[in-house]
């Protein structure tokens, strides 16, 4: 008797290990994701003060505490990986992120492939340009050298405005190394979210100046799932309007941007 129990624990274990061992395929991929109770969350951190690595490469910031009370509200514990910006929106996709926060604007562009919540921040382009600079508007940087972060909406205005195939236009992988580049004088000028723009300036307040454009439309963040998540997609909704009645959405406001109403 009891060796045959002892073989049915090590049979059920072998099959667990053979479970958890296969890394590939969808049906795997499926099955790990159903069995998972943790969520993976990525963003790309290096998005100031929306998210940020910390030196012990821990993630915070106004994006995390938001993702992070929606947890909270909704019963969901949360695993937040910094994923690089290129390629982040393919990881619902595959499976290998169930959420995305990072400041990400929702277009129509993007709702063909992942699914948005509600918005929960407003956004706008800003130009940030040295104190030095002459340009007073978006149209003064048609010449110019412009730094933007590839495939973002500041990305987008830029290359309307200079044309896909311009030189002048300097893609980097990330908002900081385009800021960087401006700091340095490899650029004339960096488009970017008002946000992050504005974190730089109070960073370099003698230095830079900070331009808007009307002709910038509006823009509003939203937090993305798997395209057809929508079980995740309404925790996510209800645990948003949760802290938005709350309270909870504008002191994490309040923290990180002031008192001026989002
Ligand atoms: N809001 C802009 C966009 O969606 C920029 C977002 C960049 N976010 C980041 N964490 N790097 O294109």
């Amino acid at each position: 008797m009891k060796r045959l129990s002892l073989l049915i624990t090590s049979c059920l274990l072998l099959m667990t290990l053979g479970c958890t061992k296969k890394e590939s395929g969808t049906a795997d991929t499926a099955a790990k994701t159903s069995a998972k109770k943790e969520l993976t969350v990525g963003t790309d951190a290096a998005y100031a003060p929306f998210e940020i690595e910390n030196a012990d490469k821990s993630i915070s910031g106004f994006d995390i505490e938001i993702i992070q009370a929606i947890a909270a509200k909704q019963g969901l514990t949360l695993n937040i990986v910094n994923t690089p910006w290129e390629g982040l929106f393919s990881q619902l996709e595959s499976g290998d992120r169930d959420i995305l926060i990072s400041a990400i604007t929702i277009n129509d562009e993007r709702k063909k492939t992942m699914d948005f919540s509600e918005p929960y921040f407003d956004a706008v382009q800003l130009i940030a340009v040295p104190n030095s600079s002459k340009v007073s508007k978006f149209d003064d940087l048609k010449k110019l050298k412009v730094g933007v972060q590839i495939g973002t909406t500041g990305d987008e205005v830029v290359t309307r405005l200079l044309g896909r195939a311009s030189s002048n236009i300097k893609r980097f992988e990330g908002t900081p190394l385009a800021l960087q580049e401006l700091i340095n004088g490899g650029v004339d000028a960096v488009v970017a979210d008002n946000g992050v723009i504005n974190n730089f300036f109070a960073n370099n307040p003698k230095d830079f100046k900070v331009l808007s454009d009307t002709t910038f439309s509006k823009e509003q963040y939203g937090i993305a799932v798997k395209k057809g998540n929508t079980d995740l997609l309404k925790k996510i909704n209800d645990g948003l309007a949760a802290i938005k009645a709350d309270g909870t959405y504008d002191s994490i406001f309040k923290k990180y941007f002031g008192e001026k109403k989002n």
